[in-house]
């Protein structure tokens, strides 16, 4: 089977098309769709066979629970067992949004869905083919990312029509994705909400409306044997590109991942940083190495040889967090040796970004 590409933008919707989508998932099958975050590979959340297929197609093991896409408030009732007061403050302000919450699930939800768990993961996405879609659909949307299991999220179709193309009945093309990263995950069901996979629904933001926040230690770093994390999904190995990718770090910056504490860099360890950059990569270069080096706009001059690619601005996190994937991809397709990476500040947006850079470099962390 080859999906099916239909191209549309959330201007211009094409009504006919998502009502095919939304007969596919009703019948069983499987359509991947932009959201605000990353494509998300969509079956229908209620019928456990679609589960298994979405399992299936991304090579996923099944322990490895799937997040229900909703898109109505009055959806989300009927598939949890209760929604505590800190929920209702939550999808209240951040809904819809890239926000899923982890709450006790009701018996519709299929065990398949939710990987045995008796809580279940719920999102309201804010993009508009993803509602449209989810409402054809009869309402609720099973939908990880839709890449192979171990390859980066996609943040476009043709990076789905890569991975899955041949697996699946539909690909909405929606366009480049606005976030880049995927949603913020948080666990409200404690006293203290629990963030379990950092977002841009920012740590600052979730204080901003719930007061104390804390963050799931098994995120912070490498993961201790015997450690589990509270995101299944979290624990296992996540996409590491082919090549020996090492990030350069301030310590302090560095040292402050493993308590989840916000910190921005100062001009001075920018510099520091971009310099020790450049001398690691150098030095492989003028071994005979292909090295790559990510850098950003503000930095690029700083680096005369290598196979040298700005991430974004650092001045703006969004721009990072938007391109971060498609160039973990690209360091695939050039097949170098060595990837020497900036780090950013671990605050707002960029504890998500640093999140995800780490776990693709395997924490090999050069601290400056
Ligand atoms: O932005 C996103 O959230 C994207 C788009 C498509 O919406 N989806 C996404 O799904 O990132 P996925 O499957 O790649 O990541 C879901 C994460 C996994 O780490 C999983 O273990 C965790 O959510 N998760 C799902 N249900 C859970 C539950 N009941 N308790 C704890 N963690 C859960
Ligand atoms: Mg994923």
């Amino acid at each position: 089977m080859r999906a099916e590409v239909v191209s549309m933008t959330a201007d211009n919707l094409d009504m006919e098309a998502i009502r095919r989508g939304g007969d596919i998932l009703k019948q069983g099958g499987l359509v991947a769709f932009p959201t605000e975050t990353v494509y998300g590979l969509g079956g229908d959340a209620l019928n456990p066979q679609a589960s298994m297929k979405i399992y299936a197609a991304k090579g996923r093991p099944s322990d490895n629970p799937l997040i229900v896409h909703i898109a109505e408030f009055d959806k989300l009732a009927p598939i949890v067992a209760e929604v505590p007061e800190k929920a209702k403050i939550l999808a209240e302000k951040y809904w819809p949004g890239p926000l899923t919450m982890i709450l006790p699930k009701s018996d519709l939800v299929p065990q398949e869905t939710t990987g045995g768990l008796d809580s279940v993961a719920v999102r309201f996405p804010s993009d508009r083919i993803a509602q449209e879609l989810i409402k054809a659909a009869g309402g609720y949307v099973a939908a990880p990312s839709a890449n192979t299991s171990g390859r980066p999220s996609p943040t476009t179709a043709q990076h789905v029509e890569e991975d899955l193309g041949e697996a699946i009945e539909m690909i909405i093309d929606g366009g480049p994705v606005g976030i880049g990263v995927e949603s913020t995950i948080v666990d409200v069901s404690g006293d203290v909400p629990a963030v379990l996979r950092p977002g841009a629904i920012t740590m600052e933001m979730l204080k901003d409306v719930l007061g104390e926040v804390t963050i799931d230690p098994a995120i912070l770093g490498p993961m201790a044997a015997g450690v589990r994390p509270k995101a299944p999904g979290m624990k296992y190995k996540h996409y590491a590109p082919k090549a020996d990718l090492t990030l350069v770090e301030p310590a302090n910056v560095a040292e402050a991942r493993k308590t989840g504490e916000a910190v921005a860099m100062t001009q001075e360890q920018v510099n520091a940083m971009v310099e020790t950059v450049w001398k690691l990569a150098k030095e492989k270069i003028d071994a005979g190495y292909k090295v790559g080096i990510i850098c950003t706009d503000e930095s690029r001059s700083h680096y005369p040889e290598g196979e040298v690619r700005s991430i974004g601005a650092r001045k703006s996190q969004a721009s990072v967090a938007h391109n971060l994937y498609a160039l973990l991809r690209e360091f695939d397709d050039l097949k170098v040796d060595y990837i020497y990476s900036e780090s950013f500040s671990q605050d707002h947006l960029g504890q998500a970004i640093m999140n995800r850079l780490s776990k693709a470099a395997g924490y090999q962390i050069y601290k400056v």
